[in-house]
This record gives C-alpha cells, sequence and structure tokens, in this order.
C-alpha cells in the first residue's frame, strides 16, 4: 500500500527544519492500549491519543514516542507485528492515525514510532506463505528455518532458550523448526534476505511520508544474525564473547551495514528521520555504533534504569554515558521507566540491592508483591528527587507514561487477567511486565478512572484514582504539577549539552552539577538535610526547608 499525501503542516516552521530537535528532547513513550480508550471497549486507542493531545501540550513534552500500534494479536503486547504498514484495527484506522499526527504537530509535539524488525507475528502474511511452502523455498528464507536434529527432524535443532523461558525453537511439522527469540509468535527474520531489507525500506518510507519523524528500533542489536551449519548450545552461545562482533546472534557487526541503509532512508527527509536503538550491547564502546551518525544516530542507555538510587553510582553513570554520547557524535538518553520494568515509583520504595534494581523489583512482584517491604511515600519521594535531576541532564530524556502521574507499579494482577507472554512462558520465575501495563487513570473515580467509559483490558487497583489527572491537576504538591512545572522550565534553560561536577562540601551522598549557562542542580540522596547552595531557586522535588536542602530531595538553582 502506498501513500502520496504530504507531509502535515505543523504549526511551528523553525521546528520542523531543525534537524537536532531530538538530541535535547524529552520524549513521552505512549503505550497505546493503556492511554486512553475513546470507543468504550476497554482498549486504549489512536482517537484517545488525540484526544488527550492538549493534555501532553500542557505536560511540555517534545515528541512522543508511540509504541506498537499495528495489527496483532498480541501475543507480546503489539511487538508482535502482522502488518507494518497499518494500524490494528482494535485501534483505530489510517486516517486516525492521520488526525493524531496532525494533532500532535499541530502542538508542537513531534512523533516517533516503534519498528519492530528483528521478527513479525506469525500471523505475519510472510509467515502463512512460509509455513505453506516447501523446505528450501524463498518463502521460507524470509525467516530462520532449520532441520530438526533426530532420525525425522522431531528434536529441536538446538536448545536455546526464549527471552520470555522456553524453547526458542518451534516445530513446523515437516521436520524443520524456526527460531524465535522472543515468544513462539514471533519468528525471527533471516536480514540476509533482500525482500526482507527492502520491505523494511518500505516500511520507513511509508511512515515517514505519513508525517511520523522518527523510529524507535525494537531489539536494534539482533537482526544480523550468522548461523554456523552445526548449531552452538545455549551453554556454548552464552560462553561467547560479545564484543567483538561475531557473536552468532548478537550485536554483529555487520548489523550496521542494515542501518546505513535505513540512514539513506533517514536522511530522504527534511529535517531527517530520527531512531533511537534499543541496543543491550556489552560495552559503551558497542553501544556508541548504533548512535553513529551513519547509523541510527542515537541508542539507549539504561544504565539509570539498573542503579539504585545512590549518588556514586548516578555519578559515574551520568558521567560515562555523556562521555560515550559525544564520542559517537550522538546525545545520551535517560530512562528511568518503560513498559518494560517495574516503575521507578516502586523501585526506588525497596531496599537498595547494589545496581540491581530491577531485577529487584520482579524479586518482590513474584514474592506477592505487599508492603511491608514497599515503602510508598520514600520510593515517589526518590522517583521525584531522580527525575527532578535527570532533567536537567544533557541529551535526551525519555519518560513513560503515568510516571508524571507518580504512579506505582500493580502488583496484585491476577494470574487470569495477566497477559505478558513472560509470565506465561515462565511460571514462577518471571512475573512478567504487566504491572507497568495498567490504563492510565484520568479521574479520580467513575467507570475505569476516566480511561474510558467500560472498563480497562488490565484491572486497575482502587488506589489509582488518587494519582489520576484530575486528583493531581493544580495541586502544586502533586507529581503531575512537578513535571509540568519542570519541563517548561527546561524549556527555558536548555543549553549546551556540557555538564561541569562541583563539589559540595565533600559530602558523598551528593551530586551537583552546572550546565553552561548557571543552570544548577543539587540532589542530596541522603537522609539528612543539608545547607542549600546559593542561587536563585527554581524548583524542588520537595519543599526546601529554610536554607537547606531536605533528604532525597533535587532543586534546580540559577547562578
Ligand atoms: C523489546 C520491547 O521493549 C519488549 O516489550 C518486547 O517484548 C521485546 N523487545 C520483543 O519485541
Ligand atoms: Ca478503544
Amino acid at each position: 500500500m502506498t501513500d502520496t499525501r504530504p507531509v502535515p503542516e505543523t504549526s511551528d516552521e523553525s521546528a520542523r527544519s531543525d534537524a537536532t530537535w531530538w538530541r535535547q528532547a524529552a520524549v513521552y513513550q505512549i503505550y497505546p492500549r493503556s492511554f486512553a480508550d475513546a470507543n468504550g471497549d476497554g482498549i486504549g486507542d489512536v482517537r484517545g491519543i488525540t484526544s488527550r493531545v492538549p493534555y501532553l501540550k500542557k505536560l511540555g513534552i517534545d515528541a512522543v514516542w508511540l509504541s506498537p500500534f499495528y495489527p496483532s494479536a498480541l501475543a507480546d503486547g503489539g511487538y508482535d507485528v502482522d502488518d507494518y504498514r497499518n494500524v490494528d484495527p482494535r485501534l483505530g484506522t489510517l486516517d486516525d492515525f492521520d488526525d493524531m499526527v496532525d494533532a500532535l504537530h499541530r502542538a508542537g509535539i513531534k512523533l516517533i514510532v516503534d519498528i519492530v524488525p528483528n521478527h513479525s507475528s506469525n500471523r505475519h502474511e510472510w509467515f502463512t506463505q512460509a509455513l505453506a511452502a516447501p523446505k528450501g523455498s524463498p518463502e521460507r528464507d524470509r525467516y530462520i528455518f532449520r532441520d530438526g536434529l533426530g532420525d525425522n527432524g522431531q528434536l529441536p535443532p538446538a536448545d536455546w532458550t526464549s527471552a520470555f523461558g522456553g524453547l526458542a525453537w518451534e516445530p513446523v511439522g515437516d521436520g524443520q523448526w524456526y527460531m524465535h527469540y522472543f515468544a513462539t509468535e514471533q519468528p525471527d527474520f533471516n536480514w540476509d534476505n533482500r525482500e526482507v531489507r527492502d520491505d523494511f525500506l518500505a516500511t520507513l518510507r511509508f511512515w515517514s511520508d505519513r508525517g511520523v519523524d522518527g523510529f524507535r528500533v525494537d531489539v536494534a542489536h539482533g537482526l544480523a544474525k550468522e548461523l554456523p551449519a552445526v548449531l552452538p548450545s545455549q551453554a556454548e552461545l552464552d560462553a561467547m564473547e560479545k564484543t567483538t562482533g561475531q557473536h552468532p546472534l548478537w550485536d554483529r557487526d555487520e548489523v550496521h551495514e542494515i542501518y546505513a541503509e535505513w540512514r539513506g532512508v533517514f536522511n530522504e527527509y527534511d529535517p531527517p528521520r530520527i531512531a533511537v536503538a534499543e541496543a543491550w550491547v556489552a560495552t559503551p564502546e558497542r553501544r556508541a555504533r548504533y548512535a553513529s551518525a551513519e547509523g541510527l544516530g542515537q541508542a539507549f542507555n539504561f544504565d539509570l534504569l539498573e542503579a539504585d538510587f545512590d549518588s556514586a553510582q548516578f555519578r559515574e553513570i551520568i558521567t560515562s554515558n555523556l562521555e560515550q554520547a559525544k564520542g559517537a557524535g550522538s546525545s545520551t538518553t535517560w530512562v528511568f521507566s518503560n513498559h518494560d520494568v517495574v516503575r521507578h515509583a516502586t523501585r526506588y520504595g525497596l531496599p537498595p540491592l547494589a545496581g540491581r534494581a530491577v531485577k529487584q523489583g520482579s524479586e518482590w512482584l513474584l514474592a506477592g508483591g505487599r508492603e511491608p517491604e514497599l515503602d510508598i511515600a520514600g520510593g515517589l519521594r526518590r522517583a521525584r528527587a531522580a527525575t527532578l535531576m535527570m532533567l536537567a541532564l544533557p541529551g535526551s530524556a525519555y519518560l513513560y507514561q503515568g510516571e508524571e502521574l507518580g504512579l506505582g507499579e500493580v502488583a496484585d494482577i491476577p494470574a487470569e487477567n495477566r497477559q505478558d507472554p513472560a509470565f506465561f512462558r515462565n511460571p514462577g520465575v518471571d512475573i512478567g511486565r504487566d504491572g507497568c501495563r495498567v490504563p492510565l487513570p484520568w479521574t479520580h473515580e467513575g467507570s475505569s478512572f476516566g480511561f474510558g467509559s467500560d472498563g480497562a483490558h488490565l484491572p486497575q487497583p482502587e488506589w489509582f484514582g488518587r494519582f489520576s489527572v484530575e486528583a493531581e491537576d493544580g495541586d502544586p504538591g502533586s507529581t503531575l504539577e512537578l513535571y509540568r512545572r519542570a519541563l517548561a522550565l527546561r524549556h527555558e534553560l536548555q543549553t549546551a549539552e556540557e555538564l561541569e561536577w562541583l563539589d559540595v562540601g565533600g559530602s558523598a551522598d551528593v551530586l551537583h552539577f552546572r550546565r553552561p549557562n548557571g543552570w544548577e542542580v543539587v540532589t542530596n540522596f541522603g537522609t539528612g538535610p543539608i545547607a542549600l547552595p546559593a542561587g536563585e531557586r527554581l524548583i524542588s522535588s520537595r519543599p526546601l526547608e529554610g536554607d537547606t536542602l531536605p533528604g532525597e530531595t533535587t532543586v534546580w538553582l540559577k547562578n
């Protein structure tokens, strides 16, 4: 399907032609099925997003990153794509999509869409064709098929485990098996196949032509694969070096040939389309390759997300990531929460566990997710302090829907309501990611707290209303108003991508940095108050006490 309509006009011409808009953007991630439900079927949709553009504008973000909205059986929350160039009919139509792009652009907000190139869904037309075609056919060559072992191919070609648990190979009934690194419903593409490459170029153009400003690239480090005739075992795979670019599955050097082609497409547009890689790689140097200007341009760093609320960890992570991004000619990205991890207001409410915050949150959920292990007020206090610091760092800030409300993880989702394949494929080992994907509360009361008119596809707890947009709107102490004011100030203060550390009276619990224009940020990671450094006080994550900065608090100053 092609579409030749012109790119919608934006109200802000200067922003449109600014090729560097992404470098220090505040990007808000929308998980569409859980954001806003316009037609009352319990599933968030595209018109729901459009109806909330005024909310997004008031929040003060620069761009939206939209998680997959494509036709999908939802075996993995939409990361199992049936058709890359369409909208899930449950979420809307292409016309609805165009209206949403238009509304966002009129509000001065860019749109980044998720692209899922490592695997399609098993309902994708090509996979259906592959199953119907014989072994060795061009149809099968678009995916990764191998003969099974044993006399009749009845045994898997290898013992590899999928990311969600269980075997990563599935038999198709004729002695062959296909590889799926994720769920069974997510067959991996063969990126040596030219048709696969060309089809994704067509997809990038399809959405770019519709006015999309950029792409978040799912599993960007996994596309290029080189499987030897005799497959290694899982144990052998695990033992293989991941820093040489030669691992059979991950972060192979030639993956960048794919992204060089993509860059050619991005640069056909004005401003060039942008991309940010989800690349889980072994070293900062390997990550920098994805962020190069000849490739995707930017790459996620998840280091802060994996850290405890700890000054030493934060300082080291910030320093090294700024250096790496600079070396790559890129800007870095900061993330505390997304649709894959326990929300940071909850993580920070759990006891620190040396750099394993995410895992620790998952362990707490698995154990039933009950208090008293969870310090709700403390978690939110630390989350607000961490976020206010993050919003002042050079680079892009990625925010996940609901964190602006201080939402915590929903721990008590009954098994029968859970949706995540990680929960089903790994019983007792992985609780899954549904707890951060519960539909947003917009109103204090009412059906699904204003998410829609008739329920929500994941159950919302009773306490959600207290964290609703309605409850927080206009309350100066609310997390929503903290985000709004911080994002507005961030716009006013934004400056060159530099940061200088200042020493605050030698306290190891305090981080203090200055941006080139005198924008200063102090975070007190300790629990007791410290003397407030000099400067005009702009905003703080909790009220200041006279001339002191309370524990677990961030303040922005201007000097
Ligand atoms: C990363 C995505 O963020 C996650 O949600 C998804 O399950 C996997 N990639 C597979 O697409
Ligand atoms: Ca709906």
